[in-house]
């Protein structure tokens, strides 16, 4: 049989306070409505169909790079009116899942032995709480067939004491969809067509209702505010840590790393605590990245080390380079094999040549930079005139003493050797010093300045 997914999107949030609607906000870098449609798409259903609400333009236009047939909920009368509103573009012969936007940890094995059981009939996701307050309670007869569900409003004292509880997650055929929802009232403490409702509905017409158990409480989380934002990224984080262990990645503590986006790793890596890496970041065999580092869309080959303290964003290293302590590499930088990237350095549009070193404070921007070369420390690439950025090329073997300024455009040609201290603002050829800084005088006799004394 053919399965639909709805997922119900329509809620506003408030106790979020966000004028972010609620299933935009973030986890793993990735808002939370993402999650559970990437959840979704790998059940592989033929239609994925979301109830959006508040927010609903900013929502479609976050998510509009999915296959999604958007339904609009325009008044906000309960989670079985919500799907009402989907169901005409549903086909009869589907079977349908329901999923909140709001819950984005569920499991795919516990999705897919949800839709197992609705193959003839409603099938509900339950769970057994030690706290169930706020949650819609499980009914069930003597024999413990499910015969209904009552929310925690309407629910007596005794029914309150239930620790079963609905985590509105459920499934079910569309033609029960089509029998059941439209006899559904909004007669009860909230005024709301409550979705749940259809179970006392079938169970009434002699339809056996199933029912499956989540895993853990974390898998059924919902985000009502962001303290559970946070229950819900720690958790996801969590299992991405434990994930990538599995893997044979080394993790100095599981509750200290962030990914928001997507991390590769070879083999035998190691990465210290508070590392944040975002975007798409791979890393390749050996590879090292030390404590409170901050990769943003990055690639490392093998071998290499990235120091403590370095932030790196759309940068491309080679084998066994050495990044940092304190270095930061922006967009276009890349290194070449065996480059070494020192302390308070920082690159942009830069490429570094294999074996060459930038080991201590300098700032080398549009820079095409040959093999072994030397920069010393306090150099600076001037590629900017304060109109246009301009190139400084610089061969391969090129010495560059310390505390240079090197004004683009310019060209070092490989072998080049520029003394300490130098201004440079013409083409250095190969073989050649520039030398460009005013000579020494020694002052014999030198009387050092006296302090003065004021007269008031
Ligand atoms: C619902 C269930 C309750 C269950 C709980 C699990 C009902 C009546 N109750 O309660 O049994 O224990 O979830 O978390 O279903 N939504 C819409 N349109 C609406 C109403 C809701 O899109 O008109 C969406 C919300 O955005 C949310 C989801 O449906 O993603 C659930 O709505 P919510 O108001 O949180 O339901 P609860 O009262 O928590
Ligand atoms: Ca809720």
């Amino acid at each position: 049989m053919n399965l639909e997914v709805v997922i119900l999107a329509a809620g506003q949030g408030t106790r979020m306070k966000s004028r972010l609607p609620k299933v935009l906000h973030a986890v793993g870098g990735k808002p939370l409505l993402e999650h559970v449609i990437n959840t979704a798409q790998a059940l592989l259903p033929k239609a994925l169909h979301v109830v959006a609400g508040h927010g609903s333009e900013q929502v479609q236009e976050a998510l509009s790079g999915y296959d999604i047939n958007w339904v609009l909920q325009s008044e906000r009368l309960g989670t079985g009116h919500a799907v009402m509103q989907a169901l005409p573009s549903v086909a009869d012969d589907s079977v349908v899942l329901v999923l909140y936007g709001d819950v984005p940890l569920t499991r795919l094995t516990t999705l897919e032995n949800l839709v197992e059981q609705a193959q003839n009939g409603p099938a509900l996701l339950t769970a057994t709480l030690q706290n169930p307050t706020g949650y819609g309670r499980i009914l069930r007869d003597a024999d413990g067939a499910m015969t209904g569900v009552v929310e925690e409003k309407d629910a007596t004292d005794e029914q309150r004491l239930l620790q079963e509880i609905n985590t509105g997650l459920l499934a079910a055929p569309a033609r029960d969809f089509r029998d059941y929802l439209p006899r559904v009232d909004n007669k009860n403490q909230q005024g709301e067509y409550y979705l749940p409702d259809i179970i006392h509905l079938a169970v009434e017409d002699g339809k056996r209702v199933a029912s499956c158990t989540a895993l853990s409480e974390l898998e059924i989380l919902g985000v009502n505010d962001r303290v559970q934002l946070n229950q819900v990224e720690r958790e996801y984080q969590r299992r991405q840590a434990e994930a990538l262990m599995r893997q044979g990645v080394s993790i100095a503590d599981a509750m200290r790393l962030d990914i928001r986006g997507s991390l590769t790793c070879g083999e035998e890596v190691f990465i210290d605590i508070n590392a944040v890496f975002e975007g798409d970041v791979k890393l390749g065999n050996g590879v090292s990245v030390g404590a409170n580092c901050v990769l943003c869309d990055v690639t490392v080959a093998d071998g290499t080390v990235i120091h403590p303290m370095s932030h790196l964003q759309e940068a491309t290293l080679g084998k066994d380079c050495s990044v940092g302590p304190f270095a930061r590499l922006r967009p276009g930088t890349v290194l070449a094999d065996g480059a070494r990237i020192g302390n308070f350095v920082e690159t942009k549009k830069a490429n570094i040549g294999s074996g060459s070193k930038v080991n201590h404070l300098s700032y080398i921007g549009d820079c095409d930079m040959g093999a072994a070369v030397n920069v010393g420390a306090g150099t600076i690439t001037c590629n900017y005139d304060g109109v246009n950025k301009h190139k400084t090329d610089i061969g391969d073997g090129v010495f560059v003493g310390s505390n240079s300024t090197l004004v683009a455009p310019l060209c070092i040609e490989e072998q080049g050797f520029v003394a300490a201290g130098s201004t440079v603002t013409t083409k250095v050829g190969k073989d050649e010093l520039a030398v460009s800084r005013s000579r020494q005088r020694n002052i014999k006799g030198w009387n050092r300045p006296d302090k003065r004394v004021s007269k008031d």
